[in-house]
């Protein structure tokens, strides 16, 4: 089966790309490197010995990706193309909007034109804005308080409205929690360009010597420690994720939506002293004022995906830690 990875050069395609060739799939990765470099892919085909067709296309160009699926048989596509970064997406909303929304619109249009409907789509448990009550369930209230996570909400709701227009359709919305950690070749992992905005790589980054300190934004949350709380999952375990999506897809499901994570809360400190342990070094840091827009806590009830996906998170924190110092000290500089 050919199964075209959108952003597949990425941090969670790039992995996801690992799974699916150890799993017999052909994978086919189109991607603009916006933020991401060709040599994650090399990487990936050194740990597979297998080969990735790579087309370097952005998104949003229609005739561009509509001339990969008259050159390939595609079966489905995970799309993970997008930006990410919520910080950029409150002063660039327009950019946001317009890469992140019109490639899915792009995307999908050259699907239908192609007969394509399998569709696996990278969403976030950004959606759940700051949610009313932990664990968080698929049918928990959503509500996005930043451009990014409103690009998020929009593609869910573009996505059902396709759905129910045309129910040949099959189309699972996958609501990440945090991935972090990296394979455990330390080959392929996480590689931010500039400066990291989020907590591991900014760890990673002080235990290698590239920042000096960790800031902690804020320790007067209401939670244990008063450090704000996240549900951590190993990359591996996310793209196993997606593998039991696809295989979920081939079955005629229609419309999914699941909530990928641990079910475990993290604070800020625990994931500090954790990275500690894991790298054998101490990680300077101050407590500084809350970043806006910051929540507390977030988890998920992941049991949906284990019920109907037969998966789950089977990496535990001291594992995301040890896989993430390994690839950050093995590439001090990321691909570069
Ligand atoms: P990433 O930036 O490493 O990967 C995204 C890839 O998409 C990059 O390789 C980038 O070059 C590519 N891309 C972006 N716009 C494109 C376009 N118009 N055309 C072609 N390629 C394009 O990010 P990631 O962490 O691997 O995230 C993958 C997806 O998962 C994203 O949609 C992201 O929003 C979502 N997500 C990520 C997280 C997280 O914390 N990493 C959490 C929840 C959801
Ligand atoms: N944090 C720090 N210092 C840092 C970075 C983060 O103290 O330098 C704290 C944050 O305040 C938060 C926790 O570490 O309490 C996690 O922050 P991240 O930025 O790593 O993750 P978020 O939960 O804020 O957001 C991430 C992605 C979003 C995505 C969300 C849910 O950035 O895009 O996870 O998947 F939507």
């Amino acid at each position: 089966m050919n199964i075209l990875l959108t952003g597949g050069a990425g941090y969670i395609g790039s992995h996801t790309c690992v799974i699916l060739l150890e799993q017999g799939y052909d994978v086919i990765v189109v991607d603009n490197l916006c933020n991401s470099q060709v040599t994650s892919l090399k990487r990936v085909e050194q740990i597979t010995g297998k080969k990735i067709l790579f087309y370097q296309e952005d998104l949003c160009n229609p005739a561009g990706v509509d001339e990969i699926f008259r050159q390939n048989s595609i079966d489905a596509v995970i799309h993970f193309a997008g930006l990410k970064s919520v910080a950029e997406s409150v002063d660039q909303p327009l950019r946001y909007y317009q890469n992140n929304i019109d490639g899915t619109l792009v995307l999908c249009e050259v699907m239908q034109a192609n007969g394509v409907k399998s569709l696996v789509f990278s969403s976030s448990a950004t959606v759940y804005g700051n949610p009313e009550s932990v664990p968080i369930n698929e049918n928990a209230p959503v509500g996005a308080f930043n451009p990014y996570g409103r690009s998020k909400l929009f593609i869910e709701k573009i996505l059902t409205d396709l759905y129910f227009a045309d129910k040949s359709w099959n189309i699972s919305l996958l609501r990440y929690f945090n991935p972090v950690g990296a394979h455990p070749s330390g080959l392929i992992g996480e590689d931010p360009f500039g400066l990291p905005n989020n907590l591991m790589p900014y760890i990673s980054q002080v235990a290698v010597g590239k920042i000096p300190e960790l800031q902690i934004f804020g320790d007067d949350y209401e939670t244990p420690d008063g450090t704000g709380v996240r549900d951590y999952i190993h990359v591996m375990d996310l793209a196993q994720g997606h593998l039991g999506a696809l295989e979920k897809l081939a079955s005629d499901p229609g419309l999914v939506t699941y909530n990928l994570g641990t079910g475990k809360g993290f604070s800020v400190l625990e994931m500090v002293a954790a990275f500690e342990k894991a790298a054998g070094k101490k990680i300077p840091y101050k407590i500084v004022g809350r970043r806006p827009g910051d929540i507390p806590t977030c988890y998920a009830n992941p049991s949906f995906a284990e019920k109907e996906l037969g998966w789950t998170a089977r990496r535990g924190i001291d594992e995301m830690c040890a896989d993430a110092w390994r690839w950050q000290s093995m590439n001090p500089k990321g691909y570069v």
